[in-house]
């Protein structure tokens, strides 16, 4: 079975819509494994648009699964995921901005300066993983670098899904998965991922975890809508 991460970012978005402390991130995080998360992922961005310092502190000490920080691969992470220990550190590009990660690292033009980051978290016994796109230059540059693992961008995937050639693009994530696998990285995807167009990765053996965020966020302020009205409208007798 493919194990699921939790992207909990989205919940730290609606807190700093007021710049307040609800909904924390870190509750968000312990109700996601008590659902039985197999891991929660956060993204501490340069900005701290979302996810801040304390975040990460706070869910590291809480979080009973396993801890992935999504990261730049820049001084200032390096040294806060050296200091704070999450189980893996999973490097992205960041561009101030974006709405979202957009696209994979370049690990083929990066290889030097990315070397020596992941020698840096992998000298503090945190794992290692790229996120990169479904290319095979790629994937073989992760392994160059002695990455634990790669996450597979599923972006052009989700974004072709369900009207585009999506059939396409999941031949290339099979693709990159099975050569990350024979080259014994493990094998992990994201991006884009939702409640219908995850049906068809199933079939993509290599993959042994995927990173869900904001479908799974979006569906949890639906669904919970009932029960908090119902709340509110008995406080109000
Ligand atoms: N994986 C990585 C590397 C990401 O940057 C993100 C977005 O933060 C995700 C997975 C989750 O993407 P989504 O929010 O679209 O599910």
């Amino acid at each position: 079975m493919i194990k699921l991460g939790v992207n909990v970012d989205h919940i730290a978005t609606i807190r700093q819509a007021r710049q307040g402390v609800e909904p924390d991130p870190v509750q968000a995080a312990v109700l996601a494994e008590l659902a039985g998360a197999d891991g929660i992922t956060i993204h501490l961005r340069e900005d701290r648009r979302h996810i801040n310092d304390r975040d990460v502190r706070v869910i590291k000490e809480v979080a009973r699964t396993k801890l992935n920080l999504e990261m730049a691969a820049t001084d200032e992470m390096v040294k806060i995921a050296l200091s704070t220990k999450p189980d893996q550190a999973t490097l992205v590009p960041e561009k101030r901005q974006e709405l979202t990660t957009e696209g994979g690292l370049d690990c083929v033009g990066l290889m030097s300066a990315l070397q020596t980051v992941v020698n840096l978290l992998q000298g503090g016994e945190i794992e290692v993983s790229l996120f990169i796109d479904p290319d095979l230059e790629q994937v073989k540059a992760a392994s160059r670098l002695r990455a634990d693992g790669v996450e597979i961008h599923t972006g052009s995937y989700a974004n072709a899904w369900p009207d585009g050639d999506w059939a396409d693009e999941l031949d290339k994530i099979r693709n990159a998965c099975n050569y990350a696998a024979k080259l014994k990285l493990k094998v992990y995807a994201g991006h884009g991922l939702n409640y219908r167009n995850i049906k068809p990765l199933l079939a993509i053996k290599d993959i042994s975890e995927v990173n869900i965020g904001h479908s799974i966020i979006a569906r949890a302020s639906l669904v919970g809508i009932s029960r908090a009205v119902g709340e509110m409208k008995s406080l109000l007798g």
